[in-house]
């Protein structure tokens, strides 16, 4: 039995916007569990990012609940939700955002110092991670107009993962890349959840929602079916078969 991390009950949210209500997420009722690759999947506007931010707590649902290991969350007060967030959710996005006076491996110690761990330890974890992401000690000297987006990229999933995050937020963490450095972002992505690390990535690109082995597809606000495929294996043509068949059924 897979160990539940969220779950939500009716969740829903909605905008105004010119004197309408816009109903962009609409009554969710969602379970995700720990060590899954989750992928959310969905045209543009469906509401994916919607669902990521409420689940991680960087925005509150308008009605129903989310509870994070047993606790509601959808109760707390700014300050509650950001204690959440430093503790237990890694960010990754689109654009990383690094600061520019800081060298790269000062951008993820000053992450790690923030939740106030021991010192040592998480300059151990820094260089571990950096090592697991091929990012050499020279670059971790550099500062971040020296390095490649690629390599910025891979930073930012040191700098998410610094404070041994339950669960690993990814919003199209290849959306502004080349194929190349694409691929290279979503085997450290990969890599990272067979040692166990959960992560729930939001896509519209099939080569990225591969690496998941649960793909959900939102429609509207709605979760219109999912699709289980598995721990993902490299160059596996039945996987990409089986997420193609799921993609044309929910009219992708
Ligand atoms: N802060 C906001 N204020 C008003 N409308 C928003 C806000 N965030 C999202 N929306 C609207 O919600 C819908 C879904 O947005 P989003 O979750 O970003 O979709 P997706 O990530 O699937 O492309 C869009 O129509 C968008 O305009
Ligand atoms: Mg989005």
């Amino acid at each position: 039995m897979k160990k539940v991390i969220f779950k939500t009950e009716h969740l829903s949210k909605s905008f105004s916007s010119g004197g309408t209500l816009q109903h962009v997420l609409k009554n969710i009722d969602l379970e995700l569990y720990q060590g899954d690759f989750t992928v959310i999947m969905g045209a543009s506007g469906a509401g994916k990012s919607t669902l990521l931010y409420a689940l991680s707590g960087m925005d509150t649902p308008s009605l129903g609940t989310i509870t994070f290991g047993g606790q509601d969350i959808s109760g707390l007060s700014q300050d509650g939700l950001s204690v959440f967030r430093r503790e237990h959710c890694g960010f990754v996005f689109q654009q990383i955002y690094l600061v520019d006076s800081m060298s790269v491996m000062d951008n993820v110690l000053a992450a790690g110092f923030l939740v106030g761990r021991d010192r040592k330890r998480i300059v151990q974890r820094a260089k571990e991670l950096f090592g697991a992401v091929g990012i050499p000690e020279e670059t971790q000297r550099k500062f971040p107009a020296q390095i490649s987006g690629g390599e910025a990229q891979r930073v930012g999933i040191v700098r998410a993962l610094i404070n041994s995050p339950e669960i690993l937020f990814a919003d199209e963490p290849t959306g502004a890349l080349n194929s190349k450095t694409g691929l290279d972002v979503l085997d450290t992505l990969t890599k990272f959840n067979e040692e166990g690390q959960s992560v729930v990535m939001v896509t519209h690109d099939m080569r990225s929602a591969r690496r998941g082995n649960r793909i959900l597809y939102l429609k509207d606000g709605a979760i219109l079916g999912e699709c289980h495929l598995g721990r993902y294996v490299h160059g596996d043509a039945k996987r990409h078969k089986m997420l193609s068949a799921f993609l044309t059924e929910m009219g992708w």
